[in-house]
């Protein structure tokens, strides 16, 4: 919630208190500095003893709600038939207003169902921007082709634009012309736009989306993981819905897909997802492959502990307070920083706060992995484990060439009420650190890599030992041990 100050500041206030916590270290610059060499400059092979503010991701590390924990004592645990998942099944009615509703592990599992059931081999799937696991299915299980179709000024990561998650409508239109209807999988609309900086799309875009889609006859799917913060920005920013509850706007933008579905790691902040719908055909075709791929129809592979919290993680977003507890926190973060002239994607996201690594370091050329250099050198100025969206987090095409991102982002993430002011308050600090110093960093090169996914396994070495003087630059300015 934002408090005003008497200054005229205003002030994100966390409306929670925290009546359990985890004990965090901070280890010596030395010891950050090895540690990233041994985990081949990959932020994700970084071992949690090592890390001191683990901003990875926002996923599946939230801080779970007392009542959550009460539900997640109270399951009923059965194989078959649990009142615990009919309990859900009223909570996904009551909130997103869909009839029918599975769980999967989580929501790459939900993307492999619907690339397999309706993605069309040698065809395309259309969405506003991808995801790095959704675009490994359209590609690997639909054995289709990933076709973006943003506005333009989605890339500028200097902007004001309100709505970066936007569709552009022409473009669809003409994509749909040109491939034809019968080769379109299905239409991907992704809230909050995660690789984008966080950007969320428009009520206003989404309901052209449908239209188009209906025009032609085809499927248009919300990738709901980020549905709550999509529909705060829309609170927010949106003409015509200032006076709409979140609550409200989350049913209006459910009413407009034929097929939903989330990673619950996110806005329910337990670990899970599913799929929802009020097409009963439609969920009868992707309902066989449940058993095979994830678990009986009452628990798709989830834990049934975590479906009693998923459901209560569903009634507590739509509270504007849980849904803009992040975003609130990331726009004090990025406009400090952005205020300080440090690049940073404009506007705000939801998600996290997101350093334009091209802008940061103009002097690393693009072959050398810009914003995974920016994302080791953080750890080893702060002890912060962010994550590199860029072009590490692409795959090769299938001649072995690199494919570069549109973005080279080092995302910062902010998990849900996990992390205060004065633990981004020293993020800033070590960020200015680091652009002052920033000529110090280098590029990086691949020493080993997986042929798919390679971000969260490869690994990678610095060129001109740069790590090691900025280390000893950092040391110089701090001391040994911070
Ligand atoms: C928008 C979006 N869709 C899908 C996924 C995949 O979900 P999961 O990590 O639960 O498999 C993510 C994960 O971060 C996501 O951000």
């Amino acid at each position: 919630m934002i408090l005003k100050l008497s200054s005229g500041q205003e002030l994100p206030v966390e409306m929670h208190k925290a009546r359990m916590v985890q004990k965090i270290e901070l280890i010596p610059a030395e010891q950050r500095l090895k540690a990233i060499q041994e985990a081949g400059y990959n932020t994700f092979q970084l071992k949690t003893k090592d890390i001191f503010l683990d901003m990875l991701t926002d996923s599946g590390v939230n801080a779970m709600s007392d009542n959550q924990f009460a539900a997640f004592i109270k399951t009923d645990d059965a194989y078959a038939g649990s009142m615990t998942f009919y309990e859900f099944a009223d909570a996904v009615k009551d909130i997103l207003g869909y009839e029918h509703v599975m769980n999967v592990h989580q929501g790459r599992a939900a993307e492999h169902l619907l690339s397999k059931v309706f993605g069309k081999p040698g065809g395309v799937i259309i969405t506003n921007y991808h995801f790095t696991t959704t675009k490994a299915h359209i590609e690997v299980t639909a054995g289709s082709v990933c076709l973006e179709l943003y506005a333009d000024e989605a890339l500028k990561t200097k902007s004001t634009h309100p709505f970066k998650g936007n569709m552009d409508i022409q473009k669809l239109k003409d994509a749909i012309r040109k491939y034809g209807k019968e080769k379109v999988g299905y239409v991907r609309m992704e809230a909050t736009t995660n690789l984008l900086g966080g950007q969320p799309f428009s009520m206003e875009n989404l309901k052209e989306v449908r239209k188009v889609c209906d025009e032609s006859g085809l499927l248009l799917i919300l990738d709901g993981s980020l549905i709550s913060e999509n529909a705060y920005f829309i609170w927010k920013r949106e003409k015509g819905y200032e006076r709409k509850t979140v609550a409200e706007i989350i049913k209006e933008m459910c009413s407009l897909a034929d097929i939903f579905y989330l990673s619950g790691r996110k806005n329910t902040c337990v670990r899970g997802g599913f799929i929802a719908t009020n097409r009963k055909e439609l969920f009868g075709q992707i309902e066989p492959w449940l058993p095979v791929y994830e678990g009986f129809f009452t628990y798709g592979g989830m834990s049934m502990r975590e479906i009693g919290p998923m459901a209560v993680g569903l009634r507590e977003m739509v509270d504007p307070s849980v849904a803009g507890c992040a975003i609130e926190q990331i726009k004090y973060f990025v406009e400090k920083l952005d205020g300080m002239g440090i690049p940073v994607v404009t506007p705000p996201g939801g998600l996290a706060c997101h350093v334009d690594a091209k802008k940061f370091l103009p002097h690393v050329p693009k072959e050398q992995y810009i914003a995974g250099a920016l994302t080791a050198a953080l750890h080893i100025a702060s002890g912060v484990r962010a994550m590199e969206r860029g072009t590490i987090s692409m795959d090769r095409d299938k001649d072995g060439n690199d494919v570069y991102a549109d973005l080279e982002l080092t995302r910062i993430a902010l998990p849900r009420r996990v992390y205060s002011l004065s633990h981004i308050e020293y993020i800033i600090d070590r960020l200015k650190w680091l652009y002052q110093n920033r000529e110090l960093i280098k590029g990086l090169k691949f020493v080993s890599e997986p042929p798919v996914l390679r971000f969260f396994l490869g690994k990678l070495d610095v060129l001109d030992n740069w790590s090691r003087k900025l280390c000893d630059a950092f040391k110089k300015d701090f001391g040994e041990t911070w």
